[in-house]
C-alpha cells in the first residue's frame, strides 16, 4: 500500500504517465474488464499462467524458497500496453497451479523496474537478513526514462532489494545502484547466482551485443570479471535476459555450463528467440565449445527465458520458464482485459549426440497431474495417408494434451502432419517435411491476425528424424507448444482462432505413415 501510494506521488512528481520512454510504450486507455466469468475471456490460456489484468512480459526473480516457486515478472499494472514496469508476483506449490500476489517491486525516482533475478542469502553475505532468517534479495535493471530521454548513455543501472517475509514485502538497498553503467545504453537483466567454489556470488548480464561476467562477496559491490560474446552465436538483435547455469549430461558424471542468451529481433522465424551456449565456466570466464548458433526454442513465442535458483540439490531440476510472445507483435495480439502468458514450466537436461552437446526441454513432471481423469482417448497401430480426422472423445482439442508415435519408412512419405481445426475451417497445421528434414507450423490461415503483418507466416525448424518419429503437443486456448522427440526439439506457437478449434486432422502426403500409438488427454484447467 505504501510502495503504491509512493509510486503514485513519484508518477506526480514526474509527470510519466505521460511521458514515453520507448517505442513500446504506445499509451491507449486501459481496457474495461470483460463480461465473461473469472479466466473465461475469449482467448485466455486455461493452464498457463497469466496476469489476472494488465501488460505481462518477461519472467523475472524466479526462486524456489520454503515450498514456493516464486515468479515475479513484468508487469505494468495500469494497461494492457508495455508502460512504466513493476514486479507483478504469483507463487507456487508445484509449478503449475498459481497465485497471485500484491505487485512486489514499484518503480521510484532511481526508474522503472526492468527485468532481473532473485537469490536467497543462505550465508547472509548482504547483511539484509540473519543466518537462521536469510534474506531473499532481488536484483533489477533500474531504467530511468528521463535520463533516456536527455540524451544520456546511462539509464540503466542495477539496483537491489531484499524481503524477510517470503517474498511478501520488499525493501530496496539504500545505497542503490549498485551496480552503475559505465556508459553503454543496453546495460541490463542482471542473473545472479552463487559459485560455491570460490564461495562468491556471480551476475551475468546483457550489455548491447555482449554479455558481461561480474563477481561479489556481497551483492552490495561488483567487480567486473569478463565479457563473452562479441562476433560468437546469432547478433540480428540486442541481447537480452541471459543467463549462466550448470547442467548434468545426461547418463554421465560429466557437469557442464549453459548460457542463454536472448536476442530480439534476429530469432530464427522472425523477431524474439533465445540462444544458447554450451561450455566450462571458471568463475571468471565463460568457454563455450562451439560458436555454433543453437535455439532453445524454434517457435516465434517463447522469449526472455531465463531458470529458477535455489531449487533443492535433492530434487537437482533445472527449470525453465518464458514469456510466450514476441516483441514483433506482442502489445497488438488481440487479448481484452490482460495480455500475455508464460509458457509452460520445462525441465532443461543435456545430452551428447556425436560428440556434440544438446539442451533437451519437457513440460515438469508436475504437469501430468493436469490430465483429466475421465477424458481421455487412444488409437493404436493405423496406418493412413492424406487426409484424416481422428475421434477425440470427450477430450476438448483447446485443453489438451496430444501425444504420437509414428513410424516413418523410406516408402516415399513426403511429409506428415497435425492439423487443428474449426467449423470456419480456419486451421493451424504442424507438419514435418521429409525432403527438407524440417518441422513447419503454418497459422497463415488459422485465424485472426490482422492485429499485425508479422503474426502469420511460416515458422520452420530442421530436423532430422529417426524410424520413429515422436510429438507431443500442449493446447491451450490461443497457444500450442510442440515437443519433438521427448525434447530434442521445441516449437511455442501462439494462435488466436475465430472460434475454438474442434477438429483433429492427420495428414500424410507421398505414401502411407504408420501411426504405432496416440493418446489424447483433456487437461484440468488451473483457475477457479
Ligand atoms: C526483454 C526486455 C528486457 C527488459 C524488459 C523491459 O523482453 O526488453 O531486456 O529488461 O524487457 O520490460
Amino acid at each position: 500500500m505504501i510502495q503504491r501510494l509512493k509510486y503514485f506521488l513519484w508518477i506526480l512528481a514526474f509527470g510519466l504517465l505521460t511521458s514515453s520512454c520507448s517505442n513500446r510504450n504506445n499509451k491507449k486507455p486501459v481496457s474495461e474488464r470483460t463480461k465473461t466469468g473469472y479466466y473465461q475471456e475469449q482467448y485466455r490460456p486455461q493452464f498457463h499462467f497469466s496476469p489476472e489484468a494488465h501488460w505481462m512480459n518477461d519472467p523475472n526473480g524466479l526462486v524456489y524458497s520454503d515450498g514456493e516457486y516464486h515468479l515475479f515478472y513484468q508487469y505494468y499494472p495500469d494497461s494492457t500496453i508495455w508502460g512504466p514496469m513493476h514486479w507483478g508476483h504469483a507463487v507456487s506449490l508445484d509449478l503449475i497451479h498459481w497465485k497471485h500476489l500484491p505487485v512486489a517491486l514499484y518503480p521510484d525516482s532511481l526508474g522503472y523496474i526492468f527485468s532481473g533475478s532473485a537469490v536467497i542469502d543462505a550465508t547472509n553475505t548482504s547483511g539484509f537478513g540473519t543466518v537462521e532468517k536469510p534474506p531473499i534479495v532481488a536484483i533489477f535493471t533500474y531504467h530511468n526514462p528521463i535520463l533516456e530521454k536527455s540524451g544520456s548513455n546511462v539509464f540503466q543501472n542495477q539496483g537491489i532489494a531484499y524481503s524477510l517475509d517470503h517474498g511478501r514485502t520488499w525493501t530496496k538497498y539504500s545505497g542503490n545502484p549498485v551496480l552503475k553503467n559505465p556508459g553503454i545504453r543496453d546495460f541490463r537483466d542482471p542473473k545472479m547466482f552463487w559459485y560455491d567454489k570460490a564461495k562468491k556470488w556471480e551476475l551475468i548480464m546483457a550489455v548491447n551485443d555482449r554479455v558481461y561476467i561480474y563477481s561479489s562477496p556481497n551483492i552490495k559491490e561488483w567487480t567486473l570479471e569478463s565479457e563473452f560474446g562479441m562476433g560468437i552465436g546469432a547478433h540480428g538483435g540486442v541481447w537480452e535476459c541471459p543467463d549462466l547455469f550448470p547442467l548434468k549430461v545426461g547418463g554421465s558424471d560429466i557437469t557442464k555450463w549453459v548460457m542463454l542468451v536472448s536476442i530480439n529481433p534476429g530469432g530464427p522465424n522472425c523477431g524474439s528467440a533465445t540462444q544458447y551456449f554450451i561450455g566450462e565456466f571458471d568463475g571468471h570466464k565463460f568457454i563455450p565449445d562451439d560458436t555454433n548458433v543453437k535455439w532453445i526454442d524454434w517457435g516465434r513465442d517463447d522469449y526472455a527465458g531465463v531458470t529458477w535458483s535455489n531449487i533443492p540439490g535433492s530434487d537437482g531440476r533445472r527449470i525453465f520458464i518464458g514469456w510466450m510472445s514476441n516483441w514483433k507483435y506482442a502489445t497488438v495480439v488481440p487479448t481484452t482485459v490482460w495480455r500475455s502468458a508464460t509458457t509452460i514450466p520445462r525441465e532443461l537436461s543435456l545430452i551428447n549426440e556425436n560428440g556434440h552437446y544438446f539442451i533437451i526441454s519437457k513440460p515438469v513432471r508436475e504437469f501430468r497431474d493436469l490430465r483429466s481423469k475421465s477424458d481421455i482417448a487412444s488409437i493404436k497401430q493405423q496406418s493412413f495417408t492424406g487426409e484424416n480426422e481422428i475421434f477425440m472423445g470427450k477430450v476438448s482439442l483447446m485443453q489438451s494434451e496430444l501425444l504420437f508415435d509414428f513410424k516413418l519408412s523410406d516408402n516415399g512419405v513426403d511429409s506428415i502432419g497435425i492439423i487443428l481445426e474449426n467449423s470456419l475451417k480456419e486451421r493451424f497445421i504442424i507438419g514435418y517435411s521429409t525432403i527438407q528434414k524440417q518441422f513447419y507450423i503454418d497459422r497463415r490461415a488459422a485465424g485472426n491476425s490482422g492485429f499485425s503483418k508479422e503474426f502469420a507466416g511460416v515458422s520452420t525448424a530442421p530436423y532430422i528424424a529417426g524410424a520413429s518419429l515422436k510429438l507431443h503437443l500442449l493446447v491451450d486456448v490461443s497457444s500450442v507448444e510442440l515437443f519433438v522427440d521427448d525434447g530434442r526439439l521445441v516449437m511455442t506457437t501462439l494462435v488466436f482462432p475465430t472460434e475454438k478449434f474442434t477438429r483433429l486432422k492427420l495428414f500424410s502426403r507421398g505414401a502411407n505413415v504408420l501411426l504405432n500409438n496416440a493418446e489424447f488427454h483433456g487437461l484440468e484447467k488451473i483457475w477457479p
